[in-house]
């Protein structure tokens, strides 16, 4: 017989399950939540094509809080996890509490984590977070006096929600002004760049640490790299990530000690001081500097495409720990992870971060190497044709007996698959790579 979670209270034998989001991230949680033997339904809105393959997509947008609050209703799901930022600092959570519904992922309150950068700094600040010391501004007058008279560099954050892009190293005067001015006079961003963070900038190997959190134990997972900047090398623009892999290796076991004692559990510490006990994932983008590792971000989610290698090396069902961390207990639940390194290569469409073309038709090579995943971000399927609908289109995510083998794999796929425009960095990994031959 099927092994079924009992819902508690209710006698309820089915383990409905919503996922929210249509990208690489929401299509690895959906492929990891499918082979957990709990779940007996799966729903993705809106979903995309990879995701059509193994749940059933239902045609609401993320943002749509009374759709899927209403589809939630009407099939009864047991748990809705949420993928995106802007679900949950619009307070996606809040209102299905408020309707009896169960949904990973913090409160509105929570989510200001990633909603609003000052407010984070400043938690981090009250706290002793370690953090890179900053400045806020309200008006532009303020933050163009700040910059002429200090010297550079400078990061220049936009206060709210500007899709990955609302971040700038400034290293000349000139173009710290003209960031400024374009976030808070032409308004960019709208609204989230009206007021600004001015910070110091710090030096050292950036890694991404997710952890799983009721509001009190920590599931912490292995730290992944993200490769922000859209050409090899990390140069270029920043976009929303080309490429990630897992376990990085400058996160020492030590490091990893000082990020959980340091960092994580003074962030719940301080969450709960604050009255918000924050379930869900806690993303922590670290600098890890000669001083030790500093906070460069919180993010309110899984990221994207680091949540693609984490969940293929995860060993096991994921489903007991989102819904614990959603019910508030995780007490008793643990997640281990498979031998080995994972890594994604992200494919992306020409011209992306930028403006792009879509619609081109995508060839998916007849047989994949094993262990190996194409997650699917920006597709859909159009009169029987899958075609590219985003700037990230897929996620070629594969596991190997290191990272070196995992790489290898992606690549190779990575240059199977063809659609008009494919574009991706051939250097994921690169850091890991040469930090583990510097080991040796
Ligand atoms: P964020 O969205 O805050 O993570 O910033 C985006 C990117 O900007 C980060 O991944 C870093 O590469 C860079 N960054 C942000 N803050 C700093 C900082 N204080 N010093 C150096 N680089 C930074
Ligand atoms: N990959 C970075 C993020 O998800 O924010």
């Amino acid at each position: 017989m099927k092994m079924v979670f009992s819902r508690e209270g209710t006698g309820d034998q089915t383990m409905k399950v919503l996922v929210v989001g249509g990208g690489g991230r929401e299509h690895a949680l959906v492929w990891k939540l499918a082979q957990s033997k709990e779940v007996t339904r799966l729903y993705c809105a809106p979903g995309n094509a990879g995701m059509a393959e193994v749940a059933q997509c239902v045609p609401l947008k993320a943002e749509d809080i009374d759709g899927l609050l209403a589809f939630a209703r009407q099939e009864e799901v047991t748990l809705t996890v949420v993928g995106p930022e802007a679900p949950l600092v619009a307070g996606l959570v809040d209102a299905f509490r408020a309707a009896g519904l169960l949904a990973f992922g913090p409160t509105q309150r929570g989510a200001m984590l990633e909603g609003s950068k000052v407010w984070a700094k400043e938690l981090m600040a009250r706290h002793g977070i370690p953090t890179a010391p900053f400045n806020v501004f309200d008006t532009l007058p303020a933050a163009l006096d700040f910059v002429a008279g200090t010297t550079g560099p400078w990061v220049i954050k936009a206060d709210g929600l500007a899709a990955g892009k609302g971040v700038t190293v400034a290293t000349e005067r000139q173009e710290a002004q003209a960031t400024l001015r374009a976030m808070m006079a032409e308004k960019v961003f709208g609204p989230a760049g009206e007021r600004v963070l001015i910070e110091e900038k710090l030096a050292g190997e950036e890694v991404s640490i997710l952890a799983l959190t009721d509001g009190r134990e920590l599931l912490v997972l292995p730290a992944a790299q993200d490769h922000k900047r859209l050409g090899d090398g990390d140069t270029g623009p920043n976009t929303g990530g080309m490429g990630a892999y897992a376990p990085a290796p400058m996160l020492t076991p030590d490091l990893a000690v000082a990020v959980e004692e340091k960092i994580l559990r003074p962030l719940l510490a301080a969450l709960e001081a604050e009255g918000i006990t924050y379930r869900g994932v806690i993303y922590a983008g670290l600098m890890l500097t000669d001083a030790g590792p500093m906070v460069l971000e919180f993010n309110c989610r899984f990221g994207d495409p680091e949540a693609q290698p984490l969940l293929l090396g995860l060993e096991g069902d994921l489903l007991p720990a989102l819904y614990g961390a959603a019910r508030g207990s995780l007490a008793g639940v643990k997640l281990s992870w498979l031998p080995g390194s994972a890594a994604c290569v992200v494919l992306a469409s020409a011209g992306y971060p930028g403006a792009y073309r879509t619609g081109y038709a995508i060839t998916l090579p007849a047989a994949l190497p094993p262990e190996t995943v194409i997650f699917h971000a920006g597709t859909s399927l159009r009169e029987g044709q899958l075609v590219t609908t985003g700037g990230r289109v897929l996620g070629v995510t594969a596991r190997g007996a290191n990272l070196a083998q995992a790489l290898e794999k992606c690549y190779t796929v990575a240059q199977a698959v063809d659609f008009a425009g494919k574009f991706y960095r051939r250097d994921i990994g690169y850091r890991g790579l040469a930090w583990e031959a510097g080991r040796r």
